[in-house]
């Protein structure tokens, strides 16, 4: 309750004291490595509870499983209380799968790109990372690769927001900086994808002119083991989102 509070009174305080334009995107720094990793990491571990839970209305597929397994125990035991039981041990399942896959994940990230950012993303003109700067304190980054592979395509990754600063227009400003990045390269879209449920991250790639072209239902999370318990507690959609870095750049050129 005391933490919801501070975190409406930091907000508070930013937004009368500073408002959007003193939110400043620039390029990652060595000294905001631990700053970077906490926001990235606290971000990712929230979608522990988003999968587990909110995941849940997304698929009815895991729905009908739990349904079927907890009918069929309860006519191998005849027990009334297997119906009470079993929803919650397929919570518990579902958050404890949901909780290994997402800490495997962030173990693959921090021992790739986001353990050493500098070489992963500053060392070439085909990559950057990027921090949101607000009174002096980083509060959000966000990276983007060209894929050359894909026909000019830049990706769009690691957009994280710290908790405290959210819904002040952090994260847009960020995914701005990666379509004028993109602009800037000459490249053709920016794409990106995210597993996570909650509106916030929805929203934010929607308010950007980002439009969902592909859903992949099942999605194959770096980190994840794959044994049966896994795939029976674990399930996720991929939002696949795409903008037209065109549109983009007339929308700003209509802007001026
Ligand atoms: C997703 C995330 C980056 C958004 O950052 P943010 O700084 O809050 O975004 P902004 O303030 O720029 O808001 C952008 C839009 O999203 C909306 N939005 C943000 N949070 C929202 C929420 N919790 N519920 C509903 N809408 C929300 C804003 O209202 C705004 O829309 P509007 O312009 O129509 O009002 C942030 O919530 C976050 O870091 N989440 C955890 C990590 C994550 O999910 N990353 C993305 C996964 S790829």
């Amino acid at each position: 309750m005391e933490d919801k509070g501070a975190k409406q009174d930091a907000k508070r305080s930013l937004t009368s004291q500073t408002g959007p334009q003193a939110i400043v995107v620039r390029e990652f720094e060595p000294a905001d490595k631990a700053e970077v990793q906490r926001i990235f990491s606290e971000g990712l571990l929230e979608m522990i509870s988003d999968t587990a839970c909110r995941g849940l209305i997304h698929h009815p597929e895991s729905i009908l499983l739990y349904t079927s397994l907890t009918t069929l125990c309860f006519f191998i035991t005849m027990c009334w209380w297997v119906i009470g039981l079993l929803p919650v041990v397929w919570l518990c399942g579902r958050y404890l799968y949901s909780m290994r896959v997402i800490h495997g994940y962030l173990e693959h990230a921090m021992s790739t790109d986001m353990g050493d950012m500098e070489k992963f993303y500053m060392n070439s003109s085909d990559s950057c990372l990027w921090v949101a700067v607000l009174e002096g304190k980083v509060v959000g980054v966000v990276a983007a690769v060209s894929q050359k592979k894909s026909g000019g395509a830049v990706e769009l990754r690691r957009m994280s927001v710290d908790e405290r600063f959210r819904q002040c227009g952090v994260g847009s400003a960020l995914g701005r900086k990666v379509l004028e990045f993109a602009v800037a390269r000459g490249c053709s879209t920016v794409v990106l994808g995210t597993t996570a449920y909650t509106q916030a991250a929805h929203r934010l790639y929607q308010r950007l002119g980002f439009q969902c072209v592909q859903i992949t239902n099942g999605y194959d999370t770096p980190g994840a083991r794959w044994s049966l318990l896994e795939r029976i507690f674990y399930r996720v959609r991929y939002h696949h989102y795409s903008i037209d870095v065109k549109n983009y750049k007339s929308a700003l050129i209509k802007q001026n």
